[in-house]
């Protein structure tokens, strides 16, 4: 590893994944710094859980390279295994162990030192204020607690590098908004480096770094901000008496670029404000109403690809985002 490289936690270069003739993994390459939250953001199906299991071992690349702290994932697989902390989007923990248990027992699978053990199983457990529960058997944690504590187990050996596949996947989203709490507070705290997967884009307003993949391919990476330039404008979104006419009118008089998803059209102006009295003016009683918002990261994938992230995507409740707009304010 040269010099220059040192800060770099995970490298990936023309990785390719092909599983007979499905091409998961089309020739990505990114890079990602010490200490920092990359986000791997894109829809079902995309290439992200086989990306991770490449990066952590668990399968082998068809070809390209992925290093972890400077290891080669295919060369030096238990150097990296030894590395990483993973967190799964399946659950793997013993459901007929307790809590305390199952980090244990974690804790002697990675070679914790034994006169360690207690410290370290007592520590993540405060850390993820599961501490008073912990003699409880896994089956009678909720989804949330289930969660947290495979986060707690994944800190464990006191890994450089964290995964974390879908981490909120199935929690309501006071759950979620509590997960990302501590999520966000490791690479401080810890020193932790994190790759995480997403489906929700307001999550991944806590990266530093995203990089958005569909269909194998990385479409678009930057901070949440560089992402958000490339809407370039506000968003403005109408629904209307009469898509069709509507639709027509705003490309032939306002010039502007139209997307129509669940009934609702979106345009991008420069100016939010004065485009709105145009639209009106121009659309009459058509319109039945008018929303203007900055760009979301969800916008950004609209504008990559033409359609949502989830194509069922509802607007995030407001605990997450008052969540994350904390998260920010401390930063
Ligand atoms: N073991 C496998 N054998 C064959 N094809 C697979 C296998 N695993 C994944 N695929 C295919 O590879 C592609 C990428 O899948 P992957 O699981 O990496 O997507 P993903 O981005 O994690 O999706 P999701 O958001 O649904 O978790 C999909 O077309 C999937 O069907
Ligand atoms: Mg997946």
């Amino acid at each position: 590893m040269s010099h220059s490289e040192s800060n770099i936690a995970i490298k990936v270069k023309n990785l390719v994944k092909r599983y007979n003739h499905i091409l998961a993994v089309n020739d990505i390459s990114f890079e990602v710094e010490e200490g920092t939250i990359f986000g791997f953001l894109g829809p079902n199906g995309a290439g992200k859980t086989t990306t991770i299991s490449i990066l952590c071992t668990l399968l082998s690349a068809t070809s390209g390279n992925a290093y972890i702290a400077g290891y080669d994932c295919t060369k030096y697989p238990s150097e990296v295994r030894k590395s990483i902390g993973i967190v799964f989007q399946d659950s793997t923990l013993d459901k007929d162990l307790t809590a305390y248990e199952n980090l244990v027992f974690h804790a002697y699978l990675y070679n914790v030192p034994k006169s360690e053990i207690k410290n370290r199983v007592e520590s993540v457990l405060h850390f993820v204020n599961l501490y008073e529960r912990k003699d409880e058997l896994v089956k009678k944690y909720s989804g949330g607690m289930k969660r947290k504590l495979e986060v707690a187990r994944g800190l464990i050996h006191k890994p450089q590098v964290l995964f974390l596949d879908e981490p909120t996947l199935g929690l309501d989203p006071q759950s979620r908004a509590n997960l990302w709490d501590f999520i966000t507070k490791l690479p401080k705290e810890h020193n932790v480096t994190i790759f995480m997967t997403t489906h929700y884009m307001d999550e991944a307003e806590v990266c530093d770094k995203i990089a958005i993949i569909d269909n194998g391919k990385i479409i678009a990476s930057g901070s949440p901000e560089e992402l958000k330039k490339i809407v370039g404008g506000d968003v403005v979104s109408i629904t209307t008496k009469d898509n069709l006419y509507a639709r027509k009118h705003i490309e032939n008089l306002l010039k502007l670029e139209v997307l129509e998803k669940n009934n609702e059209l979106y345009m991008t102006c420069n100016q939010g404000e004065t485009c709105i009295p145009d639209l009106i003016r121009s659309l009459g009683d058509k319109v039945l109403s008018v929303k203007i918002q900055r760009p979301t990261l969800n916008d950004v994938f609209l504008k990559l690809t033409g359609k949502t992230i989830r194509e069922d995507y509802a607007p995030e409740s407001n605990s997450t985002k008052e969540s994350i707009r904390a998260y920010r304010r401390k930063h």
